[in-house]
């Protein structure tokens, strides 16, 4: 990690700014307007949004002196994996809003620092190229809880297959939040045909679709509640089966918006409740976690269901405006769980310097959103690794200057409260 530091101050260019401020710059300048407010957007009037950064600022590291060591030790273990650094890539939908292949590029970035990338359920490619893309790299599946239950199990039947090591089952989004910059545009990235490919890929959609165009065209016109045309559902279907997740091939034969509404009608479930998740046991082999967990006892009753890990997060500001910063609900969401238990912090984490501060406030590990989006913007594959490298970096050096010598180290006695 050193080596990122020292080519930078030997002189040679960085492919991405090495602060967040100037990257977040130059990354709008490369996108479209239409992407820019998808990925930079924010809930309501952005409350949140700010009381991520907020809270950060609001922690202060208070270093000490000549602990005497050369080097640091960054690896933490996360069910059962040794990870060379505490950080995962958060799961991004839509991601080709910015840039063809995202999701592989991405994946092949992760897989090259050695940091789990949580695999979106809005992704841009199907999870088996991006497997593929990021051979023995770890990787998760986020799922969202469809409203159809068979697709549920057929979505976790494909993460387990193409070696996932985890599902993270994200609670926060059983409806898209309000968001002015999105709403204002009038579109919605589904409504390309974009971050839809783990659903036109899947067999079980394919067959849902199939369904509701026999069902059309036989007259009785299926649910009430979607409108859609036989000739849309047509068109969605046949982007299913002939080209799933192929983002160039979408955006040549767009996904009628119309078609769209099936999409919205299965994604996610409202009407999804804790005893219904705790049948996730039965459901698959691989361990799970629950994301967008930001109140103790929520903590508390996915550890009864038998949740793996938490990871705090309000979705990088994006669904409740107004909602608690991710970093203040840190601390007694850790109580509510005990010392053990995997807790995961996302939302507003910019900087080595916030990962010291999470950690020490009871993360085991922290979870990347925007910042890695935007060195994809900038720099594709390269862009992502360098992004996330400077962030490991900065840590490394944070914590070589705070005294630290090991990320077990980190512990609230080195932060004091901004006055
Ligand atoms: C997200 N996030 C998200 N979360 C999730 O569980 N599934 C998803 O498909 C998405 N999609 C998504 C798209 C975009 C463009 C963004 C910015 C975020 C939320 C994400 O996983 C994470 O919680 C936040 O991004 C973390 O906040 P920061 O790092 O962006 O501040």
């Amino acid at each position: 990690q050193s080596l990122v530091y020292r080519a930078g101050v030997l002189g040679s260019r960085p492919t991405v700014p090495t602060d967040f401020a100037e990257l977040e710059r130059r990354a709008q300048a490369e996108m479209s307007p239409r992407a820019w407010a998808y990925v930079a957007g924010a809930a309501g009037e952005g409350t949140t949004a700010r009381a991520n950064r907020v809270a950060f600022e609001r922690h202060r590291i208070v270093p000490r002196m000549l602990p005497g060591r050369v080097s640091r030790d960054l690896s933490v273990e996360l069910l059962g994996r040794r990870l060379p650094a505490p950080v995962l890539l958060a799961p991004v939908g839509a991601a080709g809003l910015v840039r063809r292949d995202s999701d592989t590029a991405i994946g092949a970035a992760a897989a090259e620092l050695g940091l789990p990338y949580i695999l979106s359920n809005q992704g841009c490619s199907p999870m088996e190229d991006v497997a593929a893309a990021m051979a023995s790299g770890p990787r998760w599946f986020q799922l969202y809880w469809s409203t159809d239950e068979p697709l549920v199990d057929s979505l976790l039947a494909r993460a387990e297959a193409s070696g996932a090591e985890a599902v993270v089952v994200t609670l926060d989004t059983t409806m898209l939040g309000w968001r002015p910059q999105d709403l204002n545009l009038g579109s919605l990235p589904f409504s390309q045909g974009i971050g839809i490919a783990q659903y036109t890929s899947d067999p079980r959609f394919q067959e849902i679709v199939a369904e509701r165009v026999a069902a059309k065209a036989a007259g009785n016109g299926g649910s009430d509640d979607v409108k859609v045309t036989l000739g849309a559902l047509r068109s969605l279907l046949s982007i299913s089966r002939e080209h799933p997740g192929d983002l160039r091939t979408n955006l040549r034969s767009p996904v009628p918006r119309a078609a769209v509404e099936t999409f919205l009608d299965i994604y996610s479930n409202p009407g999804l409740t804790w005893d219904r998740l705790a049948t996730l046991r039965d459901r698959t082999s691989l361990p799970f976690l629950v994301k967008g967990v930001l109140h103790p006892d929520d903590a508390a009753r996915a550890v009864e269901i038998g949740a793996s890990g938490i990871v705090v997060s309000n979705h990088g500001g994006r669904q409740v405006d107004g909602a608690i910063a991710s970093l203040d609900a840190l601390p007694a969401v850790r109580s509510a769980v005990g010392p053990d238990l995997p807790v995961v912090l996302d939302s507003g984490v910019r900087t080595g310097s916030d990962v010291v501060k999470a950690l020490a406030l009871g993360a085991d590990a922290v979870a990347i959103g925007r910042p890695y989006v935007y060195g994809l913007a900038l720099a594709g594959r390269d862009g992502v690794r360098d992004v996330l490298a400077n962030i490991v970096a900065e840590l490394d050096l944070t914590m070589g200057l705070s005294g630290i010598g090991s990320v077990a180290e980190l512990g609230p006695e080195l932060l004091a409260t901004a006055p």
